[in-house]
């Protein structure tokens, strides 16, 4: 009994690797006789950013992916249930059963992948590997489309990326959200245990009296812009991850589809980085949603692949503030 806890333990622990928006990590593990209930954590929610908890559910739902792939790795299967709770939030349910699943290739990439926010080598991806990535399986009601570097979609995406960028850093209360998620030094890093370290924004320490005059100069659509189309210009494909329904059940398959895709990508040494501002701006996924030939589906996930050099890993929670016995 005890050694099937401590493999049940060592099983949520690699939810703990998974991406999440802001890194914001929001889940909540609790460990049962045969398997987990996993609770959405709405204690820091990102109001102006997910004003709907999309992202949210995404992030619950690739922790959920590895939390599976890490089940197959010792052989158990899962069956998950989605359970409504008072509040209206979507908890989910994993029962295990051993004998009824094989080790998944990708388990042994959840330590390795990362999010890559720097430019990348402007090398195009061959047709091949594209096709496999095409042809991965996805859950049900989720659907990805792959739009080469210049195809017309390609350009279009690149400029609702311009357009949502205008929008959202006009607004201070996103400016403000998007502040307090920054993690400016190694203390605040191990303060903190969440959030965007410097290090991931390829920035180096800012000293406390020097942040506001460096964030105002940056936080600006104009910086951030100039940015963003170094790292689009460089970029092989835009990947679009998007949902039929646009329920938090569906958010939670779409992030279990993402991670697998994350995780192949990495297998397949492609680098991965996500551009989400237009799918968070809703007037600018209504446009999408009109322009691009995605059968009238929700934009959910902007992703830009391509090779790049690694990068810095992010900082995560401690085990015992997220997994609980019962
Ligand atoms: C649903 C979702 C939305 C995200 N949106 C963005 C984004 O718009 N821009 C960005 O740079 N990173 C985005 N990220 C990446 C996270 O910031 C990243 O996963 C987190 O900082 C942890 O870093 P890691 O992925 O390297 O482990 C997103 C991640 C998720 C799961």
């Amino acid at each position: 009994m005890e050694k099937h806890l401590s493999d049940l333990y060592t099983m949520s622990t690699y939810a703990i690797k998974a991406p999440s928006s802001h890194n914001t990590q929001p889940w909540i593990i609790f460990i049962k006789d045969n398997g987990f209930e996993i609770y959405p954590d709405f204690s820091n929610p990102l109001t102006i950013a997910d004003n709907s908890n999309r992202e949210l559910y995404i992030s619950l739902g690739c922790a959920i992916e590895n939390i599976c792939l890490a089940a197959n790795e010792k052989g158990y299967g899962e069956a998950l249930t989605f359970i409504l709770n008072e509040n209206q939030q979507v908890n989910v349910r994993i029962d295990l059963s051993k004998g009824t699943a094989n080790p998944s290739a990708l388990f042994s990439q959840i330590n390795k992948r990362q999010t890559n926010r720097s430019v990348f080598f402007d090398r195009e991806i061959p047709d091949k590997e594209i096709t496999k990535l095409t042809n991965l399986k996805l859950d049900e009601g989720v659907k990805h489309f792959i739009y080469k570097y210049n195809a017309t979609e390609f350009n279009q995406i690149r400029s609702f990326v311009r357009e949502a960028n205008e929008i959202q850093l006009a607004d201070d209360r996103y400016k403000d959200e998007l502040l307090s998620w920054i993690r400016f030094s190694n203390s605040q890093i191990n303060q903190f245990q969440n959030g965007l370290s410097y290090k991931t924004l390829g920035v180096s320490i800012i000293p406390p009296f020097l942040r506001k005059i460096i964030i105002k100069s940056q936080l600006k659509a104009s910086a951030q812009n100039k940015a963003d189309e170094k790292r689009m210009q460089t970029s092989s494909h835009f990947v679009l991850f998007t949902c039929e329904k646009n329920t938090p059940e569906e958010w939670i398959k779409l992030g279990r589809s993402l991670q697998r895709f994350l995780l192949q990508t990495c297998k397949m040494k492609i680098a991965s980085g996500f551009l989400n501002q237009p799918c968070e701006v809703e007037v600018i996924a209504d446009k999408m949603k009109d322009c691009l030939q995605i059968e009238n589906r929700h934009p959910a996930i902007l992703l830009r692949i391509g090779y790049a050099h690694p990068v810095a890993y992010s900082p995560r929670k401690q085990a015992s503030s997220i997994i609980f016995n019962k």
